[in-house]
């Protein structure tokens, strides 16, 4: 069956009002669309908690730093919606930009902290664009739980400390990055690759883990962190923005790890930028009758 598609929030509401007398909890997954893998794996997992799911699908203006970058999303809705429909999605919002923002809109959701640094210091203005934006989807849906990929682990935190600041009931779901067999994380941008680019890509994760390995063993960050950018740096990437150890919790910069962290990454490859992050434990004490070598997940 097809997916309804609702573009004006006047017909969510009356959507959700109607699944609310019936006793419905509701789940939202965000996305821009280019559906990939990855925004299915959310859908599912949401399907797993909710009675009812909603797809948002808005390529958001305000949290593009390049007009280029905007006119450059693919926009692929008619796919989009063929890809839920086998999944079961109840429904798909795809507002339009006078719908979101219609004239005379003048309101900034700004997350102070978690969204300075790594792509927040290299996207101005892009972590208030997607704040601004995931605030007005929970509240023109109501929803009581969203999901959202790790691979954007930054945007993750922001939307949590958003949703506590402002006090949405909504609770935030941080699901597994998805991968290619080769190990590229999913990613809407991947189409823009080139055939060699996409041979080179894979790397940036491989790099990635090996880091997180040396790192989990106790190597020194500082020498191993400049180890993996010249290593991005070989395999064929133009730029490295930042590569980065950060405490897990809560995006601080870590010196040594001395507890849960990710490593982040964004670099360019060509004309394409590309983000990635990997969980990295601490090497556990040998316990009496266990001694644990490092776990690494692969996520
Ligand atoms: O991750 C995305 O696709 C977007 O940043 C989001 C969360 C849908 C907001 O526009």
């Amino acid at each position: 069956m097809n997916v309804p598609i609702v573009r004006a929030v006047a017909q969510l509401r009356m959507t959700v009002a109607q699944w609310r007398r019936e006793g419905a909890s509701i789940a939202v997954v965000p996305t821009m669309g280019a559906l990939h893998e990855g925004h299915l794996s959310l859908v599912r997992a949401a399907f797993e908690k909710a009675d009812r799911v909603i797809v948002t699908l808005f390529v958001n203006p305000k949290q593009f730093n390049s007009a280029a970058d905007l006119a450059a999303y693919p926009r692929t809705e008619e796919e989009d919606a063929a890809k839920l429909a086998p999944l079961g999605a109840h429904l798909l919002y795809a507002p339009d930009a006078t719908e979101m923002y219609p004239n005379g809109f003048a309101t900034t959701v700004s997350v102070a902290g978690v969204s300075e640094g790594l792509c927040g210091a290299f996207r101005p203005g892009h972590f208030d664009g997607v704040a601004t934006v995931v605030a007005k989807l929970f509240l023109q849906t109501g929803a009581d739980l969203a999901f959202f990929g790790e691979k954007d682990f930054q945007q993750l935190h922001v939307v949590r400390r958003m949703t506590r600041d402002l006090d949405i009931p909504i609770s935030i779901t941080g699901c597994p990055t998805v991968r290619e067999a080769d190990g590229l994380a999913l990613s809407s941008r991947n189409v823009r690759l080139t055939q060699a680019e996409r041979r080179a890509a894979p790397k940036l994760a491989s790099i990635l883990f090996e880091a997180a390995r040396q790192l989990s063993e106790g190597a020194p960050v500082s020498q191993i962190i400049s180890e993996a950018r010249a290593a991005i740096l070989a395999a064929g990437y133009a730029q490295v923005e930042y590569l980065e150890l950060r405490a897990e919790e809560n995006l601080e910069p870590l010196p040594a790890l001395d507890q849960p962290a990710r490593l982040l990454v964004a670099a360019w490859l060509g004309g394409t930028r590309l983000i990635d992050n990997v969980k990295v434990l601490p090497e556990q004490a040998p316990t009496a009758g266990c001694g644990m070598r490092a776990q690494l997940r692969r996520d």
